[in-house]
């Protein structure tokens, strides 16, 4: 038995990579499964949230009864988000956003040659970032995948983007596997959620969003 915490509230989430096209056949990626966001999707779809889950290319079947957009670059996530964002409560990025896109991407596949190859990259927009400088901002949470320095780093990051919520992981036993280990960061310091399955994880922290993100709208 799973209480409806969530009922009646709408939450927009980021989840999977995106992918930033050089030519006809070639990109820049990141790597991400998608796994913890799904699993964080399903964990909200559980608890009676209704979802918006716009999603970077991923393997994953769709939770059911989450409103699925797929999207491959980070200018297309942040125009999906863009369109939903003013109905949600709650805004979760989850996403593997590419920090750089090509400058001048090539219709045709780029002919290989002996020659060095430069390409031009542009930094894209900070999505999460831009959501939580809105005027009158959904609850924000971001995710900080880190190899090292994870508390500085996750806590730097949280109070840059000016969110109330942020979950880190360490890269490296994160990507692509069933088990994570999150540290949640907020205005009351550290709380650890310990090794366990991604569906697990996601249902502890949807659950601390639930008892914690009212607050915010005081
Ligand atoms: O700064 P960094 O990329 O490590 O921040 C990670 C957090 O910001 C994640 O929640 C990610 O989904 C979000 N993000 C975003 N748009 C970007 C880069 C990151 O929404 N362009």
């Amino acid at each position: 038995f799973i209480p409806k915490l969530l009922a009646g509230k709408k939450i927009l989430m980021t989840a999977g990579p995106t992918y930033e096209a050089i030519d006809a056949v070639r990109g820049i990626t990141n790597r991400s499964s998608g796994k913890m966001g799904y699993a964080i999707c399903q964990a909200a779809l559980e608890m009676g949230a209704e979802v918006v889950l716009v999603s970077g290319p991923t393997a994953l079947a769709t939770p059911h009864d989450a409103q699925r957009i797929d999207v491959q670059s980070a200018a297309q996530m942040y125009n999906a988000v863009k369109q939903h964002v003013a109905a949600c409560d709650i805004f979760i990025a989850v996403a593997a956003v590419a920090d750089y896109r090509v400058a001048q991407v090539s219709e045709q596949k780029i002919k290989k040659s002996a020659a060095p190859l430069t390409l031009e990259l542009l930094p894209n927009p900070d999505i999460l970032a831009s959501v939580a400088a809105l005027a009158n901002p959904p609850y924000c949470v971001g995710f900080a995948a880190e190899s090292e320095n994870l508390a500085t780093y996750a806590e730097q990051k949280r109070l840059a983007k000016r969110l109330p919520l942020l979950v880190g992981n360490i890269a490296q036993q994160a990507i692509g596997s069933d088990d994570n280990e999150l540290i949640l960061f907020d205005d009351a310091g550290m709380h650890p959620l310990p090794r366990a399955d991604k569906l697990t994880l996601a249902r502890q922290l949807m659950q601390y969003i639930a008892q914690h993100y009212e607050g915010d709208f005081s």
